[in-house]
């Protein structure tokens, strides 16, 4: 792919149309309250990055925090944000900040850092190098990372209107990864395991390099893998796919034809954050 890009550059494009509306993920933000009435005491100082709309920072004061500041680069989500604070009466405890997560060093640390930036199995959303940049710079010690542990799993597919998406007529287009809605693939082994990230002890760079093997289940053709992960918010509480995530569909360059016992080895790497840096092959 295209050469990469400087760190500070990769701030994932999330418009406040997309922010809002992710109000409608009733199940995830369920999750996020109870995690925020378990963590978030009367002294407590939190801090949201990548607040969107504003809706985790606000639970966060609504669940008795002291302070919180809440962090976007889309300028437009923050001032949403900011009214959605007013309105609530909550402005007295949640400040807004309009940047790139990089360039927030807060005046005292956080006893518990919200950082939901999961979607595209990290490779897309920034919440490896976001929730590095929160435990080295932002969290206490002791403070509470929100959530704490991702899995990402992968499983090979068929999916004929992926494939076909890059050629319009006798045009041809580079293909790229796309979310996608489970019902419109066929999983042609069962789903594997790719990288688990603790996110609370991220080493300086983060690049995952892995071989995986899946056991074919059925004749096809294989037109790329399908991306998915579950994430440790807090205790027993875990995020899936279902509480509002679509599935991230990456393409092979060339679909390959399968038949039931058939072993596939890919290799994938990839820097999470940097969606260039993504490459797939079989081997
Ligand atoms: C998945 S949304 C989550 C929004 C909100 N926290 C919620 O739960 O509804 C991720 C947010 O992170 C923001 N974002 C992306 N890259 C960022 C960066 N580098 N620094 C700060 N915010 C960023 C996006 O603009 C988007 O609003």
């Amino acid at each position: 792919m295209a050469k990469m890009m400087a760190d500070k550059e990769y701030a994932t494009p999330f418009s406040l149309l997309q922010a809002a509306r992710l109000l409608s993920h009733r199940s995830r933000l369920a999750k996020f309250e109870e995690a925020l009435r378990r963590t978030v005491r009367g002294d407590s100082y939190v801090v949201d990055i990548g607040s969107g709309t504003g809706v985790l920072a606000l639970m966060a004061a609504k669940a008795g925090a002291r302070r919180v500041t809440a962090l976007d680069v889309n300028t437009e989500s923050v001032e949403y944000a900011r009214r959605a604070a007013k309105e609530n009466r909550l402005s007295d405890i949640v400040e807004f900040e309009s940047l790139h997560f990089a360039d927030f060093v807060p005046d005292e640390k956080a006893d518990v850092v919200i950082c939901e930036m999961l979607s595209a199995i990290m490779l897309i959303e920034q919440q490896i190098p976001a929730s590095r940049h929160a435990v080295q710079q932002i969290l206490a010690p002791d403070g509470v990372l929100l959530p704490h542990q991702v899995s990402v799993y992968v499983v090979p597919v068929e999916c004929d209107a992926m494939g076909e998406r890059f050629r319009v007529g006798d045009l041809q287009f580079e293909a790229l990864p796309q979310t996608i809605d489970s019902d419109i693939v066929k999983d042609l082994s069962e789903i594997v395991g790719l990288v688990d990230f603790d996110l609370t002890r991220i080493q300086d760079s983060v690049h995952v390099d892995t071989e995986i093997e899946f056991v074919i289940l059925e004749i096809g053709v294989v037109h790329g893998i399908v991306g998915m992960f579950e994430a440790q918010l807090y205790e027993e509480i875990v995020l899936r796919m279902d509480d509002g995530w679509r599935d991230l569909f990456l393409p092979l360059a060339n679909p390959r034809q399968v038949v039931k016992d058939d072993l596939l080895r890919i290799r994938v790497e990839y820097t999470p954050g940097r969606y260039d840096s993504f490459t797939m092959k079989c081997l």
